[in-house]
């Protein structure tokens, strides 16, 4: 197995998911964006092997795809602030690994299970999200760069797919959370607000919904899919419909950590300092996910706001 972005928040469960399923696992990554850290419990575990270097390195993915039977494409440009800072080279990078990683798949016949988001269904459209629905991208967007290189990654698998019928699945990430996510990201950054006493910086007026899954069901979910039969060709959605505000989700935060602090909100525009449309809800149909692998999500929002607490 090859799990690329095997460093960062996500790869680092699937690495364990695929290893506790008795397969061996090469994780490469780069390490822009993740951490050897995520992967102190399997460095030196037989069957494990970390590569650092870039999934866009056509010749390091031609050597690595030699011993191996699987790609889980993760390796990814992930946070709206680097996005918003960076759109050229997110785009650029991003693109790059994707075109590599379908090359090596093609030439070795290997099948590929990749990484897409829910940013493709743009922030405008109506929950819930269904992936019957046409993709809508603004290129031009604060975070355009993002979910263009997803849905440009999605369409060179799928094509590829179709005219060589090469095994794809593609999975359509909704909000994740777990121990080992960045601060930058909403969650660790309230808990950290609220240990240090700080106030929580709401983004937008704080209305907007998001629904989240733990990184540890999603890599559950990622391998069952990737081995399913049905799956291949399909584009599926993977998250959970738990719905909660970014308001509600400080004030838990605050509540399960026994502080008081204030919450303020702040302009998007004063954030990213660029034009930025708010997704306002963003809730996944699930059924495709159901109906291939049975998933049903989990739903602890407060263990998981403990478990981001106990990790300070
Ligand atoms: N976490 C979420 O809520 C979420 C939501 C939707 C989609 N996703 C997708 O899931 C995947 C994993 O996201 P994550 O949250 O774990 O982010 P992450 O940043 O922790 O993981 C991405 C990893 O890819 C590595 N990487 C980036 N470019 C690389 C390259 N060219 N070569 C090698 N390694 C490279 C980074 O170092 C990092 O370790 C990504 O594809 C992301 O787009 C995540």
């Amino acid at each position: 197995m090859l799990v690329t972005g095997g460093a960062g928040f996500v790869g680092s469960y699937l690495c364990e998911e695929w290893l506790r399923r008795g397969a061996s696992v090469v994780a490469l990554d780069d390490l822009s964006g993740g951490r050897v850290e995520n992967l102190r419990g399997l460095l030196g575990q037989r069957g494990f092997e970390f590569v650092r270097g870039s999934a866009a390195d056509p010749g390091l993915l031609g050597e690595l795809v030699c011993g191996v039977t699987r790609i889980c494409h993760l390796a990814a440009s992930v946070g709206v602030e680097r996005t918003c800072r960076a759109p050229h080279d997110v785009l650029a990078r991003d693109l790059a690994a994707t075109q590599a990683v379908t090359t090596a798949a093609l030439a070795q016949g290997l099948p590929v299970c990749f990484t897409s988001s829910s940013e493709v269904y743009g922030p405008l459209a109506e929950p819930p999200l269904s992936e019957e629905r046409c993709a809508v991208v603004d290129p031009s967007g604060a975070r355009g760069a993002y979910a263009t290189a997803k849905l440009a990654g999605e369409a060179l698998l799928c094509s590829a797919h179709r005219q060589h019928e090469l095994p794809v699945v593609v999975a359509r990430l909704f909000n994740v959370v777990g121990s080992r996510q960045r601060g930058t990201q909403v969650l660790p950054a309230f808990v950290r607000a609220a240990q240090e006493r700080r106030a929580l910086i709401v983004h937008g007026d704080g209305a907007q919904t998001r629904c989240f899954a733990h990184a540890r069901d999603v890599a559950r979910a990622l391998a069952d899919l990737a081995v399913e039969p049905r799956a291949i060709g399909k584009l599926v959605n993977l998250g959970s419909t738990g719905e909660i505000s970014i308001t509600a989700l400080a004030e838990r935060v605050c509540e399960l950590a026994g502080v008081e602090v204030r919450i303020e909100r702040r302009p998007h525009a004063a954030v990213y300092a660029t034009r930025f449309v708010e997704t306002r809800r963003r809730v996944p149909d699930l059924a495709r996910l159901e109906d291939l692998i049975g998933w049903v999500p989990g739903a602890a929002l407060d263990e998981w706001i403990v478990e981001l607490l106990g990790r300070a």
